[in-house]
């Protein structure tokens, strides 16, 4: 049994591009989000960050149930997918969009600003990207830009990723905006 996994930063569009993907792929798209509540894994809101706090070693076992009871392919979606054991994994999709993008789409959540700031940092620090290639290494995690993309489009370019045998391409938002002069506007302290 073989899982693609699709991650990235709240916002970058995981959920509907998994959705979309599990359509053309005739996959079952499983949503972390969903294993840990129905897993009863979430423990305490934490409401400095507006955000609820996982517990990585009940999800991690609820992960593992889930790989154990199913014999069909699919696609696992969401914010803790470095938690997925890499042996059962074939390729990681980490979504990106470029700040500018990813602020107006976190602000017409309401979200807090401190969350939407929060998110951007992770965004351009490429931190779901850096966990990504922590678990599963560099030949499994392939990056999309969906910054110009529509969801239908994101998954275009996922399904010529996984027919092609080219190498991934990698972003580094915090690089670009240094080299314009816009680290400031995004990064407090930077
Ligand atoms: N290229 C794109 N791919 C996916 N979604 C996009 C794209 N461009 C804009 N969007 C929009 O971005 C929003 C984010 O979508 P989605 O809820 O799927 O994000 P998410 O990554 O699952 O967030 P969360 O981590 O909070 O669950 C949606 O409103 C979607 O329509
Ligand atoms: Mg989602």
């Amino acid at each position: 049994m073989k899982l693609i996994l699709v991650g990235g930063t709240p916002g970058t569009g995981k959920t509907e591009v998994a959705k979309l993907l599990g359509a053309q792929l005739k996959r079952r798209v499983v949503a972390l989000g969903d294993i840990a509540k129905s897993n009863d894994c979430t423990r305490e809101h934490d409401s400095n960050r507006d955000t609820w706090i996982i517990d990585e070693d009940c999800l991690v076992d609820a992960i593992m149930d889930l790989l154990d009871d199913s014999k069909d392919d699919f696609i696992i979606e969401g914010h803790y997918i470095d938690l997925v054991p890499s042996r059962s994994v074939e390729q990681v999709f980490v979504l990106r969009t470029h700040p500018d993008d990813l602020k107006q789409r976190l602000t017409q959540r309401n979200y807090t600003a401190d969350k939407v700031q929060e998110n951007l940092e992770s965004e351009i620090y490429g931190v779901c990207q850096l966990d990504a290639l922590n678990s599963f290494g560099e030949a499994k995690v392939f990056e999309v830009d969906t910054t110009e993309l529509t969801a239908e489009s994101t998954v275009d370019e996922i399904l010529s990723i996984i027919k092609s045998k080219e190498s991934p391409t990698r972003y580094d938002w915090m690089a670009d905006l240094e080299d314009e002069g816009r680290l400031n506007d995004f990064i407090s302290d930077a």
